[in-house]
């Protein structure tokens, strides 16, 4: 899919400076993470000294091929799902949209929220007026996972992962960051397993999934699946890096008789149209 060139230049260099923005690529040389003494090959007690005495922290700078396939954490940018993956998403979104397909845009797993800033900007860029992007997370991070329904799950707690825990009062300042917060913003706050299933969405014309787990990742598909439309995108994030995901995914296609073919966006991310 080349779905920008069916767009008018302005829309594209919108969508385009939008990306590097939220995932802070036209500000690489800007960003700062605290540097992880562990990589310290010296006395670490005298570089805290030294650093002590002159008040200087020890940082290092953001790796642009990490940032650009999407395999870090970054400290400030609203997205970590990288260069590739947000290309998919905009492809995802506007082939869908010109192609008239019915529904509205949702992520499951926002983290900072910057996917979902990307798809109301892309409604943005093509003077859509009516659809809404839900943006659907705990937000406070991942779910002690429960390894009796979902074995796949079993040794993987990162529920005290504090990078990952982020308030939905912060998601919402991040889109007001962009001038993209409004009513058809529309935020689902909780765990996926209670907010889903009742959520009240009619039709999705792309749903994708970004939960890491198996649990997270089978409650969405589960709940929001059987709501994408005829011509819409499934999109998961984590299917190449998380095999959890992975099997939840394979798990739900078998048990579902879904053979659309999958194609691949990077190392980690898939997506696949609803015939
Ligand atoms: C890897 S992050 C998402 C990254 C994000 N898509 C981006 O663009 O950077 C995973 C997110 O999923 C959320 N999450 C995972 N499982 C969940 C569940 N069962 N219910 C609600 N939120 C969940 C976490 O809170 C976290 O914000």
């Amino acid at each position: 899919m080349h779905a920008l060139d069916r767009l008018p230049p302005a829309a594209r260099a919108y969508l385009d400076l939008l990306g590097r923005c939220l995932t802070r690529e036209a500000f690489l040389d800007q960003e700062w993470w605290d540097a992880d003494l562990r990589d310290w090959p010296g006395d670490v007690d005298e570089l805290r000294a030294a650093l002590r005495e002159r008040q200087w922290r020890l940082v290092r700078r953001g790796d642009p091929a990490a940032r650009a396939e999407g395999r870090d954490w970054p400290p400030t940018a609203e997205t970590m799902i990288g260069t590739a993956r947000l290309a998919n998403v905009v492809d995802c979104c506007v082939t869908a949209l010109l192609d008239g397909v019915p529904g509205d845009l949702i992520e499951t797993g926002v983290w900072r929220g910057g996917t979902t800033i990307l798809m109301r900007g892309i409604l943005e860029a093509l003077g859509d007026e009516q659809r809404n992007v839900w943006v659907a997370d705990s937000f406070e991070g991942l779910p002690v996972p429960d390894a009796e329904a979902y074995p796949a799950d079993e040794g993987l707690d990162w529920s005290d992962v504090r990078v990952l825990q982020v308030d939905a009062d912060a998601v919402r300042a991040n889109f007001r960051r962009y001038g993209l917060l409004d009513d058809r913003v529309r935020f689902l706050e909780g765990w996926f397993a209670d907010t889903l299933p009742d959520a009240p969405i009619d039709q999705l014309a792309v749903l994708r999934l970004d939960g890491d787990l198996y649990g997270s990742t089978m409650d969405a598909l589960v709940a929001l699946e059987p709501k994408v439309s005829s011509g819409g995108f499934v999109i998961v994030d984590d299917y190449g890096g998380w095999p959890p995901c992975r099997a939840a995914v394979d798990d739900y296609r078998r048990d579902h008789g879904i053979d659309a073919p999958i194609s691949t966006v990077d190392w980690t991310g898939i997506w696949w149209r609803k015939p």
